[in-house]
This record gives C-alpha cells, sequence and structure tokens, in this order.
C-alpha cells in the first residue's frame, strides 16, 4: 500500500501526504511545510479519516514551531498554542483532531524547563507514537472484528475506513480486510458514498488492492441490496462516538442503521478509543460539519443541478446507540452499547 501520512526528516522536517482528492486516477503528493498547508490539506479532505486527521494534525503541529531554536520558551508555547488553537479549527466533527492535538499540548505541558528544542525533539516522538499507536489499534479492531463475521457473509459498508484513513489498517476495513484474510470468503457491497465518492474513488479502489471480492453501489441501493438477502452484516467506521454509545459517521450511517434494524441485520461500528468522545452524554450534542454546495450542485466534475439552486449538505450523522449490534474498539467489543458496557471496556 502506498503510505497515506509521512513525516519526512527530523523535527524541523515536513509532512508528506497522499492526496486523496487525485485517487483512484492519480498518485499525488503533497508536502506541508506549514500550519497553514496542512489546514487545507485536511479541509479538502486530502487527507481525511478520522484517525488519519489526528495523526496528521499531529505532525501538522511541527510544522508550526520551524523558529524554535531562536525563541524563548514562553514564545515557543504561544506558538504551539497558535498553532494548535488552528488546526483544530481545520474540521469539527472527527474528535480524533481535538484527542491529537490535547495530547500535544499535554506532553508540552509536562516539559516544565526544558529548553524549546527539547521539546520540538519530543514533540515529534509523540507525533509518532500517535501514528504507532494508531496502527496497533487497527490491527486489534481487525481481530476483533472479524469473529464477529461469519464463512461467506456479504458485508456492506459505507465510506472509506482503510490505510487512507487511518496510518494503519483502517477501521471497518481493517476488519474486513482480517476476515478476508482468515479466509472467511466475505464479499463488500461498498456504497459509493454522496456526495464525494469516498466509497467509490477509496473504497472500492483499496478493496480492489487488496484482492477482496466487492461490488460498488450507489447509496440509494442498500435497502434494496439488504431486501435482496444479499447483505449479512453492516459495517462502517465513526468520527465520533458519545458516552452512551451513539455514533457520529459520514452523511447516510444513520440512514444504514435504520435499514439494518428493518432488515434483523447486525450493524457494527469499528472505531478506536481516540474517537471516543466520553464528555458528551449522547450524540445529541456532536457537531455536525456543514460543507459546501458546490460538493452537491458539481459533484462529478461538472455541474449537476441548477444555478442558485439550495442545498443543505451535512457532512455526518448519528447512528443512535439502539441501533448499534456492537461497537468494535482495539480494547474488545461492547455489546450490548450501554453507556456502563463503554465505560468498562475502554477502561
Ligand atoms: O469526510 P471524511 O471522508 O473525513 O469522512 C470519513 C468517515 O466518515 C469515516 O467513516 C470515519 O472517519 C471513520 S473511519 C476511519
Amino acid at each position: 500500500m502506498i503510505k497515506t501520512i509521512e513525516w519526512i526528516g527530523e523535527a524541523d522536517g515536513h509532512l508528506r501526504l497522499l492526496d486523496q482528492t487525485a485517487l483512484p486516477t492519480e498518485t499525488v503528493f503533497l508536502d506541508c511545510e506549514t500550519p497553514e498547508q496542512v489546514y487545507a490539506a485536511i479541509q479538502r479532505l486530502s487527507v481525511r479519516g478520522a484517525p488519519a486527521i489526528g495523526v496528521s494534525a499531529a505532525y501538522g503541529v511541527l510544522t508550526g514551531l520551524r523558529e524554535a531554536e531562536s525563541q524563548d520558551r514562553a514564545a515557543f508555547d504561544a506558538a504551539l498554542d497558535k498553532v494548535c488553537t488552528y488546526l483544530a479549527e481545520s474540521r469539527p466533527t472527527a474528535v480524533n483532531l481535538f484527542w491529537a492535538l490535547d495530547r500535544m499540548r499535554r506532553v508540552a505541558g509536562e516539559q516544565t524547563g526544558a529548553e524549546p528544542l527539547a521539546v520540538r525533539n519530543r514533540l515529534l516522538e509523540e507525533a509518532r507514537a500517535i501514528e504507532i499507536e494508531d496502527r496497533e489499534m487497527c490491527a486489534a479492531m481487525g481481530r476483533f472484528g472479524a469473529e464477529l463475521l461469519n464463512q461467506g457473509d456479504g458485508v456492506l459498508t459505507h465510506c472509506n475506513t482503510g490505510a487512507l484513513a487511518t496510518a494503519g489498517d483502517g477501521t471497518a476495513l481493517a476488519v474486513i480486510f482480517a476476515a478476508h484474510e482468515a479466509g472467511k470468503g466475505i464479499h463488500v457491497y461498498a456504497d459509493e458514498t454522496r456526495p464525494l465518492l469516498q466509497g467509490a474513488r477509496l473504497t472500492a479502489w483499496e478493496l480492489q488492492q487488496r484482492g477482496v471480492p466487492s461490488t460498488l453501489i450507489c447509496d440509494s441501493m442498500a435497502a434494496w441490496v439488504m431486501k435482496e438477502g444479499r447483505v449479512q452484516a453492516v459495517i462502517t467506521g465513526s468520527d465520533r462516538i458519545a458516552a452512551n454509545g451513539d455514533a457520529a459517521n459520514k452523511i447516510g450511517t444513520y440512514g444504514l442503521s435504520v435499514l439494518a434494524k428493518a432488515h434483523k441485520i447486525p450493524f457494527y461500528v469499528a472505531a478506536p478509543s481516540s474517537t471516543f468522545d466520553m464528555s458528551l452524554e449522547s450524540g445529541e450534542s456532536i457537531p455536525i460539519e456543514q460543507r459546501k454546495s458546490i460538493e452537491i450542485t458539481n459533484g462529478f466534475g461538472k455541474q449537476t443541478a441548477p444555478d442558485n439552486c439550495q442545498t443543505y449538505n451535512p457532512a455526518f450523522d448519528v447512528a443512535p446507540a439502539e441501533n448499534i449490534t456492537a461497537l468494535i474498539t482495539e480494547k474488545g467489543v461492547i455489546q450490548p452499547v450501554t453507556t456502563e458496557n463503554v465505560k468498562k471496556v475502554l477502561g
């Protein structure tokens, strides 16, 4: 697999991102030297997917600390605060972004009395640790989740939750890859995922690369594909999970959770602990990103709606805990999905 996120060099290095907006037809890399470039890459979805956003932001912090050598500690701390505050505004829903930035701030805060250069080196170590841990969490989710899939299952998924969305094999796609590699003979139905087609452009591409049998469908076909008995499990990722297990994910996920329930199909959400926001009691207070109309009106590289057409473009919705059969985390499977069980498994 091509590397989605790579830090090049030492603490004064830069962030190389695979530009996901160019896939599946072109492989283009973006070299981000400044916080502005990292911010823009996150906002325009060159790098996307909750864990990948968190890892990129952690490295992105380093791009705002280039002047470290020449500064005193107070100025360094001010620069750190500025870059973290700035990057936190790039996208609102995936909590991994805030989780990673808070972790970088905390680590710097622990280095009382250390020289700016030493703190910067420590921050690079922390960003690397965030990346490595994410890879390990993906592998663990794959192992736990694969157990839930049965021989010959049809598995429906939404958006992109694979190596492009994380530092490892993915969240929901890690489960799919692990089940495939275990010889379970699964067949994946990938929703194309309007408006930005992460399913068609990225998931179908990743599944092909890994040799997983798959079929691409339009989002509007999910109900019928379930009714026809082709799907035995639905599995998605998440951008933020509240303490009660309500899970925000790419727009369309709520609908899938309702459909799965109606067809008595298990609905699984795979997400690492970095995606849980225990400060929110329920999904009602998860901030939902609103994106530009042009994503709907010019979705396929050409105008597909009349001029001045009014649109509504929420990028995420929330699947309620009651519709989720189980949450798959790196620490284990949470089932049934209750606040008590979330706390128990996450510790
Ligand atoms: O807008 P995107 O492409 O960043 O949305 C991504 C998703 O909704 C994923 O399903 C989610 O981040 C979880 S998986 C890594």
